[in-house]
């Protein structure tokens, strides 16, 4: 079992640095999206030694955690409250509770690092380049594109444009 999490977190780094690519382009994501997850924390600030890893390695190094976690944030354009018990002020990083398991999206997210990491170990190795050593294919924003909830229907045509001839 852990032998696929190695990979994975990896994988979630991955995705962390696509995001950041992302961020970069010319046009953002629509505003209260994937960029407050990051702004919101103050400049130097690292997480407290993890105490409740289930599936991250236990001796992870605290910016490594970190980055993971923003990795999570920014793929599903939320911030560190969604997952985690925090105090009255969700900004005051000092007062969260991070290995509390009270939240179900703790726990979703959970399901969904396992899932990841199966879906690459099952994705056909003849589709495609073949990926770096270290990096997933498939990670959390290739489905969820800054969004809690991933779209999953294709977008309605525009009326006007469909109407127009190819150029
Ligand atoms: C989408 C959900 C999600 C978001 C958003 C998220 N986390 Fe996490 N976080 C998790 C999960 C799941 C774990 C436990 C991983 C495990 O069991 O290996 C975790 C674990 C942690 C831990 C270790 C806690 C312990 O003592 O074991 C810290 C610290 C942490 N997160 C900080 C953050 C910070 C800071 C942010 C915001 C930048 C953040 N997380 C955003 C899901 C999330
Ligand atoms: C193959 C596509 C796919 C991948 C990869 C994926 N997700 Fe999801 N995720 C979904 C879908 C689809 C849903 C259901 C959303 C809904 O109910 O509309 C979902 C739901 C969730 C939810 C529950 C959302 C809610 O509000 O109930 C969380 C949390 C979540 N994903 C986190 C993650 C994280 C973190 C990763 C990476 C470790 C990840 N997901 C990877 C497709 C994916």
């Amino acid at each position: 079992m852990m032998r696929g999490f190695v990979p994975f977190s990896a994988a979630v780094l991955l995705c962390s640095v696509m995001v950041t690519a992302a961020g970069q382009a010319p046009t953002p994501p629509a505003a209260g999206t994937a960029a407050p997850a990051q702004g919101g924390l103050p400049a130097d600030w690292l997480p407290p030694a993890p105490k409740n890893l289930k599936l991250l390695p236990k001796d992870i190094q605290p910016k490594e955690l970190l980055a993971i976690m923003q990795g999570f944030s920014q793929s599903m354009g939320v911030r560190c409250v969604y997952c985690h018990v925090a105090g009255p002020d969700p900004s005051d990083m000092s007062a969260y509770n991070f290995e509390s398991d009270r939240k179900e999206h703790k726990e979703a997210t959970r399901e969904m690092m396992k899932y990841t990491d199966a879906v690459n170990q099952s994705f056909p190795a003849s589709v495609g380049d073949e990926p770096k050593a270290g990096e997933q294919r498939v990670t959390c924003y290739t489905c969820h594109q800054g969004q809690r909830h991933p779209p999953t229907k294709k977008p309605e045509p525009k009326p006007a444009a469909a109407a127009k001839p190819p150029a």
